[in-house]
C-alpha cells in the first residue's frame, strides 16, 4: 500500500521510523487530542512496541504518513465488530512542525476512499473531542458530515469533554 499525495505519503510502518516516530509523537499537543493508550511522555521502547505491532499485522490498518522523507505522523482505521463489522472508526495524528499545511485534510480524504475500496465498509467515523477543532475542520474538508455531539463522551487530562461524531458513509 503506497498512497502518493501532493505533501505527503501514506505507506506501511518500517522498523526504521523509531526515531522519526518519537521525535514527532512525543509531544503534549498531540497527546492531548488522542485516547490515552497514545504514551505521554513518548518513549523509543513505546515506538519499538508499536512498531513491533504493527508491521507484519494482518490485514494492516495503522500506516505512517511521511514528509520531507521522514515519518511523522499516523493514520489508521480500527474496523468494528459483530453487527458493526462493516463500519470502521479513523484516527490520525501529526507532527507539529507540519500543522497547517493541508497535510492531514489530503490525507483523510484520499486514506478513506482507499479504506472503502479495499476494506468491505459502509462507514467510516470519526470522534474529535470537541475542543479539537482543527479536526473537524479536517474532516468536514474531506467531506465526513456532522452528525452530532456526544455529550460528556470523554475523560482526558482531567477535563469531562464531549466529543463530535463526523462520518463518511458508501
Ligand atoms: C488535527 C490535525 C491532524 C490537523 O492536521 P493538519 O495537517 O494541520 O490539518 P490541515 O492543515 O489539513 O487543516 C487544518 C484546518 O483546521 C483549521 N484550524 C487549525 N487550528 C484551528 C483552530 N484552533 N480553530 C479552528 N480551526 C483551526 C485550519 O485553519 C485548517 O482549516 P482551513 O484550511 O479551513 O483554514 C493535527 O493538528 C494534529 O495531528 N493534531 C493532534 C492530534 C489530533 O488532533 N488528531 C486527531 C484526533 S481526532
Amino acid at each position: 500500500m503506497k498512497l502518493t499525495l501532493e505533501q505527503c505519503t501514506i505507506r506501511p510502518w518500517r522498523r526504521d521510523d523509531a526515531e522519526s516516530l518519537v521525535r514527532h509523537a512525543n509531544n503534549r499537543k498531540v497527546w492531548i487530542a488522542l485516547r490515552d493508550h497514545f504514551p505521554h511522555p513518548y518513549t523509543i521502547e513505546d515506538a519499538h512496541t508499536f512498531l513491533d505491532s504493527v508491521i507484519d499485522s494482518e490485514p494492516a490498518t495503522l500506516f505512517c504518513v511521511e514528509a520531507d522523507g521522514a515519518a511523522v505522523g499516523g493514520i489508521g482505521i480500527r474496523i468494528g465488530a459483530d453487527v458493526h463489522r462493516h463500519t470502521a472508526e479513523l484516527g490520525y495524528w501529526l507532527g507539529e512542525e507540519f500543522w497547517g499545511r493541508g497535510i492531514m485534510t489530503d490525507g483523510v480524504a484520499a486514506f478513506t476512499d482507499f479504506c472503502f475500496e479495499n476494506f468491505h465498509l459502509r462507514r467510516i467515523y470519526a470522534e474529535p473531542f470537541a475542543n479539537n477543532r482543527a479536526s473537524a475542520r479536517v474532516l468536514e474538508k474531506a467531506g465526513f458530515a456532522f452528525e452530532g455531539r456526544l455529550k460528556n463522551n470523554v475523560l482526558k487530562d482531567g477535563k469531562l469533554l464531549d466529543s463530535l461524531l463526523y462520518a463518511r458513509t458508501k
